[in-house]
C-alpha cells in the first residue's frame, strides 16, 4: 500500500490553452472512430441501455453523424427488427405518418395534431388505404363541433402521391412542380406506406454528415451479452444488417468476456466487434487480442452507476481512458470512453486523453428520441433513466423472462450496481448533439487542433485543485446551476416525492 497509483477523472484536469492557428471553430474536423472501420463525423455513441437507445435514438444519431447502440434487453427477434428499422430508414421519409379515420370529428383531429405535434394528418380507411389529407388550415372552427374529417379533408382524387422507393430527387421535383408541402407514399393498392415532407427534405440538405454504410444506409450497432443466447442473438443481428456488435459485460476483463469475444469473432469475421467494459491497459490489450475492433472503457463513472460504492472497484475515467488508449496506441483499435460525460468539456477531455469517441447515456436519456418513460411532476416533464444493473432494470427484465414468478424473491437474490432516476426532458437529440459538437470544436481550437489526432497529440493536461474546479463552475449565480452541470442521481422515488 505504499506506492499507490493516482487515478484522475474529468473534474481533476483541464486542458491548457495553446496558441491557435484556427481562425474559426468550423475549421475543426470532429471525425472520430467507434471501431477499426466505423468512423463517426460526430464522435458520439449512445449507451446500450433500455432508457437510452432503441431505433429512434439510433436513427436520430446516425442522421447527424453519431451512432446508436441498441440495447439487448428485449427478445432477439425484436432487437433484430429494430436493426432493420434503422437500416431501412430513408432519410427525409416518415415511415409511420400520423393518421386518422374519415369519420373522426375535426376537433378530435385538432387534438391529435396538437398532442402529436404534427401539422397534418393522413386520412385512411380500415385497411390503411389513403382517403385524403387534413392540414392545420382545415381546422377552422365549425360551430357545434360535429363536422367530420371527411368534410374538411383534401380528398384522395386531388392528391399527388409517390410510390415506395421513390428517389428523393424525384420527390423534391414533384413537391416543387405541384407547390406541395406533403407527398404521401402509397403502394399499388393505395395503402399508405410513408410521407415525404418539404420540411424534412430541407433539413436533410443541412445534414451531409450522416453515418452511412457503403450502400448509403444509416449505421447501427447492437449489443449482445457474454452468456446464454448471445451467439444466437449475434447471428440474428448480423443477419438483420447490424454494422457492429457490442459485447456488453460489466467486468469485461474476464475469461467469460474474452471467450465470448473469441467466439463471436470466429462466428462473424466480417462484422465490427466492440467489447467492454474495461478500465486498465491489460484489459484493453486482452480484448484487442481476443479480436475486438473497439474497446469500451469505463468501470463505474456512469451517472446511474454505483459499482464503485457497491463493489469498491473501478478506475477514475481520465486515467482509465488514457491508460487504455496508450496500451492500444500501436494498433488501430480505438477506445470508446463510456460513462461520466456530463458536458462538452468532458467530451473534449476524453478525446484528448486518447478516446476515438465517447459513449453517452445520461445526457441523451432526457431527449424526445429516448425510449424512457415520460413522467410529469409539478408541470415539468422528466424521463426515466436507470442503470442496467439497477433493481428496476432487473425487475423489468425478469418480468419478461420469468412470467408468473415471484419477482420480489428474485430481486432479493441480486445486489444492484446502479440506480433509477429521472432526468429533465431536454427536447430533440439534435439540440444536444449540436451543443456537444460545438463545444468539441471550441475545445479543439483551444488546443490548436484541426483533427482529433492533432487534439490527442497537442493536448496538455493540468491537474487542478478542488478550488480550481469550483472556480470553473458558474458562481455567484446559484440559480443558473442546472441539472446539466451536476447530473441528478437521486433515487426515482425521492425525486418524485
Ligand atoms: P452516463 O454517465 O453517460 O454513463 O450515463 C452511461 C454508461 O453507464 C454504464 N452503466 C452502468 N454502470 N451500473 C454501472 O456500474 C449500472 O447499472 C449501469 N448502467 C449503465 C454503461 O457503461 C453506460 O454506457
Amino acid at each position: 500500500m505504499t506506492e499507490l497509483p493516482l487515478g484522475l477523472t474529468y473534474d481533476d484536469v483541464v486542458l491548457i490553452p495553446q496558441r491557435s492557428t484556427l481562425r474559426s471553430r468550423s475549421e475543426a474536423d470532429t471525425t472520430g472512430s467507434f471501431s477499426r472501420r466505423l468512423r463517426l463525423r460526430v464522435p458520439i455513441a449512445s449507451a446500450n441501455m433500455d432508457t437510452v437507445t432503441e431505433w429512434r435514438m439510433s436513427v436520430a444519431l446516425a442522421e447527424r453523424g453519431g451512432l446508436g447502440v441498441l440495447h439487448r434487453f428485449m427478445p432477439i427477434s425484436e432487437q433484430a427488427e429494430q436493426v432493420l428499422r434503422v437500416k431501412r430508414h430513408e432519410p427525409g421519409y416518415v415511415a409511420e405518418p400520423e393518421t386518422i379515420g374519415a369519420d373522426a370529428t375535426v376537433s378530435a383531429a385538432a387534438e391529435r395534431m396538437r398532442s402529436r405535434r404534427v401539422s397534418s394528418l393522413l386520412v385512411v380507411d380500415g385497411e390503411g388505404r389513403l382517403l385524403g389529407i387534413l392540414s392545420r388550415r382545415d381546422l377552422r372552427p365549425d360551430g357545434d363541433g360535429t363536422l367530420t374529417v371527411a368534410q374538411r379533408m383534401t380528398p384522395r382524387a386531388q392528391l399527388v402521391t409517390a410510390r415506395p422507393g421513390v428517389a428523393l430527387d424525384d420527390a423534391r421535383a414533384l413537391l416543387d412542380r405541384h407547390r406541395l408541402e406533403k407527398l404521401p407514399v402509397v403502394d399499388e393498392r393505395d395503402v399508405l406506406r410513408g410521407l415525404i415532407t418539404d420540411h424534412d427534405l430541407a433539413r436533410l440538405a443541412e445534414r451531409p454528415a450522416a453515418s452511412r454504410d457503403a450502400r448509403g444506409r444509416l449505421l447501427v450497432a447492437a449489443a449482445v451479452g457474454a452468456v446464454g443466447d448471445y451467439r444466437e442473438r449475434a447471428a440474428a443481428l448480423v443477419e438483420a444488417g447490424a454494422d457492429a456488435l457490442v459485447i456488453d459485460i460489466a467486468h469485461g476483463h474476464s475469461d467469460l468476456a474474452i471467450a465470448a469475444a473469441e467466439r463471436v469473432r470466429a462466428d462473424h469475421p466480417q462484422v465490427e466487434l466492440v467489447v467492454g467494459n474495461v478500465a486498465t491497459a491489460e484489459g484493453a490489450r486482452d480484448l484487442a487480442a481476443a479480436g475486438a475492433d473497439g474497446v469500451k472503457v469505463g468501470v463505474g463513472p456512469g451517472a446511474a452507476c454505483t459499482t464503485r460504492l457497491v463493489a469498491g472497484a473501478g478506475v477514475p475515467q481520465i486515467t482509465a481512458v488514457s491508460a487504455c488508449a496508450r496500451a492500444l496506441a500501436d494498433t488501430d483499435v480505438p477506445v470508446i470512453a463510456d460513462g461520466g460525460i456530463r458536458n462538452s468539456g468532458d467530451l473534449v477531455k476524453a478525446l484528448a486523453a486518447g478516446a476515438g469517441c465517447a459513449m453517452i447515456g445520461h445526457l441523451l436519456a432526457g431527449t424526445e428520441e429516448s425510449p424512457g418513460e415520460t413522467v410529469v411532476r409539478g408541470g415539468q416533464r422528466y424521463k426515466v433513466y436507470r442503470g442496467m444493473a439497477s433493481r428496476a432494470a432487473a425487475r423489468a427484465r425478469w418480468q419478461r423472462e420469468h412470467d408468473g414468478e415471484d419477482l420480489d424473491e428474485l430481486a432479493l437474490a441480486v445486489t444492484p450496481e446502479g440506480v433509477e432516476t429521472v432526468v429533465p426532458f431536454r427536447g430533440p437529440v439534435a439540440d444536444i448533439l449540436r451543443d456537444l459538437a460545438g463545444g468539441l470544436r471550441s475545445g479543439m481550437s483551444y488546443c490548436n487542433a484541426r483533427t482529433l489526432d492533432e487534439l490527442r497529440a497537442n493536448a496538455r493536461f493540468m491537474r487542478i485543485t478542488e478550488a480550481g474546479r469550483r472556480e470553473g463552475l458558474p458562481h455567484g449565480l446559484e440559480a443558473l446551476l442546472t441539472a446539466s452541470a451536476e447530473p441528478a442521481a437521486a433515487p426515482l422515488d425521492e425525486l418524485l416525492r
